[in-house]
C-alpha cells in the first residue's frame, strides 16, 4: 500500500489525512506552521475519541489510525509517498511553489494532486516537468463525513494516473467523480444559484430571507436556506467563490455576484462565526418569521429551482461532466434533496423552459438565458437520460 504524503494541515489536509489513514495507509501529513499541526493531531484525537464512544470504532481501530499519521514540518519527509494531496493556501503562485519543489524529491511514479476548489488544476500542473501525474482531487468539508471527491484531470495528466485516481478514492469509500478543468468544477458552479438567485431575490424585494430559506427547506427539501447557508459557510468564503468563478467565466452574468453579500463582508458580518451575517446569532435574539403563503414559497422555489436545473444542463452541454456525475455530484456533495435533472424531468423540461423564458423577458438579461441542451430537449419531447 502507498504512503500518502499530504501537504496543509488545515481543516482540509487534516480530514483527508484522516481519511487516508482510515483506509489503511501510512501518512505524513507536512505542515510549515507547528501550530497548525499541534492543532490538527489535538483535533484528531477528538474526532477519534467521539467515534469510540459512539461505538463507531474500537479503540484499538483508532488508536491504529492515529498512528498511522505522522506529522512533520520538513518537507523532504514526503520523498516516500506514491501519492501527496495538496491542501494549502488557495493562492496559484504558492502551489505552483510548492509543486515544483515536490516534484524534485518524490518518485518518477508518485502522484500529486491539488484540493483546489477554484484555481485551474492545469495551471498548477504547468509547474512540474512531468504533469502527466497531477490532477485534481477535490475533497468537501469536512472530508471524512463527505462521500463527494471531483476527481479533475488536467490538461496535461495522464489518462492512467485519472483512472487509477479514480480507482483509489473508491477504495477509500468515497465517491468520485470526473470533472472538466473548468472553474467551479461541478459543486461549485451548479451551486451558484443558490445563492445567487436567493440574494436577487431579496436585493428585488420580492421575499425576506426568512420567507426564502422556509420556501427552499420547506417547500424545496433542502437541509439548509441559502441564508442559512451562506451565515454557515461564512460570507468572505462564499464570496470569495462567487467572485472567482465570475471572474473566471470572462464575467458572465450568471455569475454576477451581490452587492448585498459584499456589504456583509465589508463590515465583517462574516456570518455564523462572528456572530451575525444574514442572521442574529446572539443569544436571546429572536429569529425572523417567514411569510409562509404557499404561492409566494412556490414561486421563490421555482425561481430558484429553474436555474439551478439551467446550471446543471449547461454543465452537461459543455461536457463539464455526465448528468450521472452531475446528479452524484449535487447529492453527495452538498446533500441537495435530489438531482437537480431527475427533478426537471419531473417538473417537464418545457416547463423549466418556459419558466426561464419568463424571467429572461421580464429581466431582458443574460443571467436568464435557457441552455440549449435544455430547450432542444424540451422541443424534442425528451427528457435527460443517464442518471
Ligand atoms: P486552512 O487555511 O485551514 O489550512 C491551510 C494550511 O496550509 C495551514 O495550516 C497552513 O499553515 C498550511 N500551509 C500554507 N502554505 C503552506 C506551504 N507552502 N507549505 C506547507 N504548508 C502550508 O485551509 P483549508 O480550508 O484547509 O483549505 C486548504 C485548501 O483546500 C485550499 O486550496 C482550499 O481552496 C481547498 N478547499 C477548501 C475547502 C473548505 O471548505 N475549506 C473545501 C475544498 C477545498
Amino acid at each position: 500500500m502507498i504512503i500518502v504524503g499530504v501537504v496543509g494541515s488545515g481543516a482540509m489536509g487534516s480530514g483527508i489525512a484522516q481519511v487516508a489513514a482510515t483506509a489503511g495507509h501510512q501518512v505524513l501529513l507536512y505542515d510549515k506552521q507547528p501550530d497548525a499541526l499541534r492543532r490538527a493531531q489535538t483535533e484528531l484525537t477528538r474526532i477519534m475519541d467521539r467515534q469510540v464512544e459512539k461505538g463507531r470504532l474500537t479503540a484499538a481501530e483508532a488508536a491504529a489510525i492515529q498512528q498511522r499519521i505522522c506529522y512533520t514540518l520538513d518537507q523532504a519527509d514526503l520523498s516516500v509517498a506514491g501519492l501527496v494531496i495538496e491542501a494549502i493556501v488557495e493562492r496559484l503562485d504558492v502551489k505552483k511553489a510548492l509543486f515544483e519543489e515536490l516534484e524534485g524529491l518524490l518518485r518518477e511514479d508518485a502522484v500529486l494532486a491539488t484540493n483546489t476548489s477554484s484555481l485551474a488544476v492545469t495551471a498548477i500542473a504547468a509547474a512540474c516537468k512531468k504533469p502527466g501525474r497531477v490532477l485534481g482531487l477535490h475533497f468537501f468539508n469536512p472530508a471524512p463525513l463527505m462521500a463527494l471527491v471531483e476527481v479533475i484531470p488536467a490538461v496535461q495528466t495522464d489518462p492512467t494516473t485519472t483512472q487509477w485516481a479514480l480507482q483509489l478514492m473508491q477504495d477509500w469509500g468515497k465517491i468520485p467523480v470526473l470533472a472538466k478543468d473548468t472553474p467551479g468544477f461541478i459543486v461549485n458552479r451548479v451551486a451558484r444559484p443558490f445563492y445567487g438567485e436567493a440574494l436577487r431575490i431579496y436585493d428585488e424585494g420580492l421575499a425576506d430571507i426568512a420567507t426564502i430559506d422556509w420556501a427552499m427547506t420547506e417547500l424545496g427539501g433542502f437541509r439548509m436556506g441559502p441564508f442559512a447557508l451562506m451565515d454557515y459557510i461564512g460570507h468572505d468564503v462564499n464570496y470569495l467563490v462567487t467572485e472567482t468563478v465570475f471572474t473566471a467565466f470572462y464575467f458572465d452574468p450568471r455569475y454576477k455576484p451581490s452587492f448585498t453579500q459584499q456589504r456583509l463582508v465589508d463590515a465583517g458580518y462574516l456570518g455564523r462565526k462572528t456572530g451575525r451575517g444574514f442572521y442574529d446569532y446572539a443569544s436571546g435574539a429572536t429569529p425572523p418569521l417567514p411569510n409562509t403563503d404557499p404561492a409566494l414559497g412556490q414561486a421563490i422555489l421555482h425561481r430558484i429551482l429553474v436555474m439551478l436545473i439551467n446550471e446543471a444542463a449547461d454543465a452537461v452541454y459543455l461536457g463539464v461532466a455526465t448528468p450521472a456525475a452531475i446528479e452524484l455530484a449535487m447529492t453527495r456533495g452538498v446533500n441537495y434533496p435530489r438531482g437537480l435533472l431527475a427533478w426537471a424531468n419531473e417538473l417537464g423540461l418545457p416547463y423549466v423552459v418556459a419558466q426561464l423564458d419568463a424571467h429572461y423577458r421580464e429581466y431582458h438579461e443574460e443571467r436568464y438565458r435557457c441552455s440549449p441542451l435544455l430547450r432542444r430537449l424540451a422541443r424534442e419531447g425528451q427528457h435527460f437520460a443517464g442518471l
